[in-house]
């Protein structure tokens, strides 16, 4: 099944996003963020996750590079709060350009009120759910497609903009969990979230993060999972979805979209080489040409 490449209301053009919280233009912390510039090249740009309350975030370190090139990461949403985020990041559409796709998370109790705030502040033309944190208690809501019902029903009822649902690679039945969120509201899925997994210094045996061993695993590893995800997805819903989840060159992206991604996500690839998404951006430009010629 091949949903359309566009989330209806919703635009992107090419369609290429950044994973939430990976690079940025406004992150409490500068080692996240890129110029401007390189974030230009998006089709749309997906904020850090707001939560209700301001979030320090995790001791330092939040993220280490493993052996393989791949990231673990516990940052636990740094972030300003919603009401900084909805004063402060209204120049975020003019900024880059594009489209902005608010990513709210946190307590799923808060998701209507975050949302009705972001409805509120109008700068969000999308709103992205969090449902698939690893790194804060009862993030992973997505594992549970009853809990998933009931965080998008929660949303839906208040705010008439595309809603995205993030998903979670750690899910038994990604296909209930899909249904379960397209039924309730969901215009389109994001697979999707970092894997938890832990890894220590090898040497010493000593956490890598601040926040102890554990955390979420992005980037190379993660990518035969995240193609997964999206395969099964595909197969069981017939909405747009963003493939995210170790994509780090062209031959990702195409992976991505032979399992059935329709917008490809890129994260920890573009953290780590900042060329990436002006290439990639050029290279799903191409693709469409070809694809309408
Ligand atoms: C440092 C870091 C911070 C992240 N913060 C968030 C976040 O705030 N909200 C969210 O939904 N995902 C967050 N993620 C997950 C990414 O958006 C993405 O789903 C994940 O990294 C997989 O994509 P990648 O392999 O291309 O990085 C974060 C990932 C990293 C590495």
């Amino acid at each position: 099944m091949q949903a359309a490449p566009t989330i209806p209301g919703l635009r992107i053009e090419p369609p290429l996003v950044n994973g939430s919280g990976v690079v940025d233009v406004v992150s409490v912390d500068d080692a996240w963020n890129l110029p401007a510039g390189a974030l230009r090249k998006l089709g749309a740009f997906t904020t850090k996750t707001i939560t209700r309350a301001a979030r320090a975030g995790n001791p330092q370190p939040w993220a280490d590079t493993l052996d393989d090139g791949s990231l673990l990461n516990a940052a636990g949403l740094p972030n300003p709060g919603i009401d900084a985020a909805a004063r402060d990041w209204a120049h975020l559409p003019e900024l880059l350009g594009m489209p902005i796709i608010a990513s709210i998370g946190g307590s799923v109790d808060d998701l209507p009120h975050l949302a009705a705030a972001l409805d509120r502040a109008g700068w969000a033309a999308a709103i992205e759910l969090n449902l698939s944190c690893p790194n804060v208690d009862g993030g992973l809501v997505a594992g549970d497609e009853h809990a998933t019902a009931a965080a998008v029903a929660s949303v839906r009822a208040v705010t008439s903009l595309p809603l995205l649902a993030k998903l979670t690679p750690a899910c038994g039945s990604p296909r209930a969990v899909a249904r379960a969120a397209v039924a309730a509201g969901a215009d389109a899925l994001t697979c999707g979230n970092t894997m938890p997994a832990r890894a220590v210094d090898p040497a010493t045996g000593a956490p890598l993060l601040g926040a102890g061993p554990d955390g979420g695993l992005s980037g190379r590893a993660l990518h035969p999972i995240a193609l997964r995800l999206v395969a099964e997805v595909a197969a069981a819903v017939d909405v747009p979805i963003v493939g995210l989840g170790g994509v780090d060159g062209l031959a990702g992206a195409d992976r991505m979209l032979d399992a059935g991604a329709t917008i490809v996500g890129v994260g920890t690839g573009a953290a780590l080489d900042h060329d990436l998404l002006a290439a990639l951006a050029a290279h799903l430009a191409s693709r469409a040409r070809v694809t309408a010629t």
